[in-house]
């Protein structure tokens, strides 16, 4: 059956203007880091991407390094647009990245020119498409002058393989040398995708700062602190869930643990409250500054997405619930 898109997509999403650009993005956005490998079956991450897309999710984020194996995921991509979505091409914003690695040799991970045009043009082939909307560094190279991988950036969108650039984990300091390099240069920094979530709050210590001076979108990774900002571990470690296929050891540090488990145990009474549950308050709370364009979310199933949709119906904090939140967060 040939795929259709919800006629209603666009009734209800919400789309933020990303920084100073003229791109605006939805307030939810999805990105195939899990689940879209090429272990995985292929429906289901099939059918997330649709329902993502029918609920007015045009936003898809990728990495050349998403799996696993790295590069499968774009693969997986690259046949849902084949299969379903190639007439909506132009409805859709694609981001991808380059920054770890992704094969043997000097010249296959961090931010050289050499490495991120290679990996970009990799990128196209797999996923078919003829340009990304946005090309990101993915994290920055301590060995490789900044003006190297911010003129890569550049000369990316010049080509026309991408219509924006963006960096990822950037400090503060990086991402003000970075913008200003990028503006020198004509292609101005569009966003930045940072991890934050209620137990990862780093770039509210001068980051967001930045973004706002410069007129930078913001797009956090992980809001779910990949799933533990749930109240899915509430009782136990269920065998489905990313903590318990991956053994309880999670990228970036990230741990199921009694002390933040107490915390979502409090925290879920807050969302009750505001008639969500945990995954929908803690989606909210990353949406409610006005420096953050969107939410990059993870599913592992497309009721997940939906449920993540559903926070928007509530983005609006009280002084009172923030000051409950903050003290539980301390404790
Ligand atoms: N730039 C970077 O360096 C970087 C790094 C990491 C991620 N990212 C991007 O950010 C995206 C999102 O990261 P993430 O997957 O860590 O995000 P996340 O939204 O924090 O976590 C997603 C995971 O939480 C669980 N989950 C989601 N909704 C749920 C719900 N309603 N109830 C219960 N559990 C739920 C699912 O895992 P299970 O069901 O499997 O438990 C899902 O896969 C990635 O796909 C990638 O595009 C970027």
């Amino acid at each position: 059956m040939i795929y259709q898109a919800n006629e209603k997509r666009y009734d209800t999403m919400m789309y933020r203007r990303t920084g100073r650009s003229g791109l605006l993005l939805p307030a939810i956005s999805l990105g195939i880091w899990y689940n879209f490998g090429g272990v995985d079956p292929y429906e289901n991450g099939r059918a997330m991407i649709r329902q993502a897309f029918d609920l007015g999710i045009t936003h898809i984020d990728i990495a050349n390094n998403y799996g696993p194996p790295p590069g499968s995921a774009e693969e997986t991509f690259g046949r849902v647009l084949r299969e379903d979505l190639s007439s909506y091409r132009d409805e859709l914003v694609i981001s991808n990245k380059a920054g770890y690695l992704m094969w043997p040799g000097p010249y296959g991970e961090w931010g050289s020119r050499k490495y991120l045009v290679a990996s970009c043009d990799q990128s196209l082939k797999r996923t078919g498409l003829d340009y990304f909307d946005i090309f990101y560094s993915h994290r920055p190279d301590p060995n490789t002058p900044l003006e190297e991988t911010m003129g890569a950036l550049d000369f990316i969108v010049r080509s026309g393989r991408a219509l924006y650039a963006g960096i990822s984990t950037y400090s503060a300091e990086q991402t003000r040398d970075a913008a200003r390099i990028l503006k020198e240069l004509g292609t101005p920094c569009l966003i930045h995708q940072p991890r934050y979530n209620m137990f990862d709050r780093w770039i509210e210590d001068g980051l967001l700062d930045v973004l706002e001076d410069e007129g930078i979108g913001c797009i956090p990774f992980s809001p779910l602190c990949q799933g533990i900002l749930t109240n899915k571990y509430i009782d136990q470690i269920p065998k489905d869930s990313r903590a318990g296929k991956y053994d309880g050891e999670l990228f970036w540090g990230d741990k199921v643990t009694a002390d933040r488990v107490a915390k979502v145990v409090k925290l879920n009474e807050i969302a009750k409250a505001r008639g969500q549950n945990m995954a929908q308050m803690a989606i909210a709370w990353t949406l409610r500054l006005g420096t953050i364009t969107s939410a990059l979310i993870g599913a592992s199933r497309p009721e997940q997405i939906v449920d993540a949709v559903g926070a928007l119906d509530n983005l609006d904090f009280s002084d009172q619930e923030l000051q409950s939140i903050e003290e539980i967060l301390a404790g």
